[in-house]
């Protein structure tokens, strides 16, 4: 039987797509960079499905690269040329909230918006946010242990897991949903596959942990000289806000492109070199508490917004950086983290090293000192830009990676953040769970 066939046995003719043009969508990547064929996109509808679909690729001998929303932004999501594309967006089943341990079961297709729904119809939050919030499910999230505008407060998604159901290459089961929180029986398998980007199984499930919803918010803009006054700021507030909850910063650059993009004029009555957004969130109004750490840090000129509508609006300007620089050309995108400290030497660093004609633009979380590098200009596939930030991020302390993942944009580079005994581990971990090397290959490690 042929593979094709194989698949359509377990899945049914509709849930395995061969066809070019309704194939196209899943063999390019958000950022356009990233694009291959696919032997088919398989498309199972529950666990058991893909049990039986990574059994039938096995005995294949075919490669399966796992999909989700595809809005990572690494190359990880879509084939290099003959994968068979495993897309989980079918396994939507989402549970009622547990409220006695504030968890709730979700399917790996969930997409983020719905999960936050379910959350906020019980009092809660999910604890994670990013713009692809409509896209990105919850299966990606925890393969590449995602972090967004809320990890400063609650971590990256992997606090967020408190258990997993994942398919292995060989058809094995993980299942750890029970949600308990002392549970130290033996490995903690849910913890490995946490950011290992479809290459060790395929995540079908995830028992999340909820937070507590703050409904009162508070949200500043403050314009800024430098990034180093912006690292400056942090320190400066962080202490004296317990119920911070998102610091981002961007550039002039930036905003100037978001403000392009959006066709809208600067709410910014002082534009300044760079900008950091504060939000505050609490049971009972923060602004008060804001107000006091500002005037402590000598902050004079913040805009500050307490309405739904203002808010948003601010919000609007950090999170359009990623569609405004698309829409202008498709970047070197490079998501890196340095300590807090090294934010401005690092930045002044990057500049310093990009071509002339080059249009360099930084933004991110800075309460994670996480800073998304993008370039346009240079051709998409010129490594040498990525090469020069990279050997910056390390030179600086950081990480090649603060929260997208290493996948095929930054297998090359991994010896640049991790020692070689770290990877050796990575690499008899890889060939222990999937030794035949057919789970995402090309991906996280070269
Ligand atoms: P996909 O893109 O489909 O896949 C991503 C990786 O996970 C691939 O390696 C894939 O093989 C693997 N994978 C997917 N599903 C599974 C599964 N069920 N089992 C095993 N492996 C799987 N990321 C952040 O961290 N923070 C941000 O603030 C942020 N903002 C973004 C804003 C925009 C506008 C966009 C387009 C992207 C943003 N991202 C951000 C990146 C992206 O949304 C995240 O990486 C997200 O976690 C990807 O989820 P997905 O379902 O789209 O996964
Ligand atoms: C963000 O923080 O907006 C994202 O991680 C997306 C990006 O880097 O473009
Ligand atoms: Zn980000």
């Amino acid at each position: 039987m042929s593979l094709v066939d194989a698949l359509r046995a377990v899945v049914g003719e509709r849930q395995v797509l061969v066809d070019a043009d309704v194939r196209a969508p899943f063999e390019v990547d958000w950022t356009r960079r990233f694009r291959g064929s696919a032997a088919a996109v398989v498309r199972p509808g529950s666990a058991d499905e893909v049990v039986a679909v990574l059994r039938a690729c096995a005995e294949h001998g075919a490669a399966v690269v796992p999909q989700g929303g595809n809005t990572g932004l690494v190359g990880g999501s879509v084939p290099r040329g003959g994968e068979v594309v495993l897309s989980l967006t079918r396994l939507t089943g989402l549970g009622q909230v547990d409220r006695a341990s504030l968890q709730v079961d979700a399917g790996a297709g969930v997409t983020l918006a719905a999960l936050q729904g379910r959350a906020r119809a019980a009092g809660l939050d999910a604890g994670v946010d990013i713009a692809a919030r409509d896209s990105a499910t919850v299966g990606g999230l925890v393969a590449c242990d995602a972090g967004g505008v809320r990890a400063v407060r609650h971590g990256t998604v992997r606090a967020r897991v408190a258990g997993l159901e994942a398919v292995l290459a060989d058809g094995s089961i993980v299942r750890r949903t029970s949600g308990l929180l002392k549970d130290n029986a033996g490995y903690d398998l849910p913890g490995l596959l946490v950011g290992s980007e479809g290459t060790l199984g395929v995540i079908t499930a995830v028992r999340w942990r909820l937070v507590a919803r703050h409904d009162a918010r508070a949200l500043a803009l403050v314009p800024l000289a430098s990034l180093a006054e912006a690292a400056e700021l942090l320190a400066a507030v962080r202490p004296l806000l317990p119920s911070l909850d998102a610091c981002e910063f961007f550039t002039d650059e930036g905003l100037s492109l978001v403000l392009e993009h959006l066709r809208a004029s600067a709410p910014v009555e002082l534009r300044a070199a760079a900008y950091v957004l504060i939000e505050c969130a609490a049971a009972a109004d923060p602004l008060e508490e804001l107000a006091a750490a500002f005037e402590a840090a000598g902050v004079e000129d913040a805009l500050i917004a307490d309405d739904t509508t203002g808010r948003e609006r601010l919000w609007r300007l950090r999170e359009a950086h990623t569609e405004a620089i698309s829409a202008a050309g498709i970047p070197h995108k490079l998501d890196v983290g340095v300590p807090i400290d090294r934010l401005a030497p690092f930045a002044a660093a990057v500049h310093e090293a990009m071509p002339p004609d080059a249009r360099v633009i930084l933004f991110g979380h800075l309460g994670d000192g996480n800073v998304h590098v993008n370039v346009l200009g240079p051709d998409p596939d010129d490594d040498a830009v990525d090469e020069a930030v990279l050997r910056l991020v390390a030179g600086h302390g950081g990480t090649i990676s603060a929260e997208h993942g290493i996948g095929v944009a930054k297998a090359g580079w991994l010896h640049l953040t991790r020692e070689p005994g770290e990877i050796a581990a990575m690499r008899a971990i890889k060939a222990a769970l999937d030794p035949g090397g057919l789970l995402n290959p090309g991906a996280v490690l070269a």
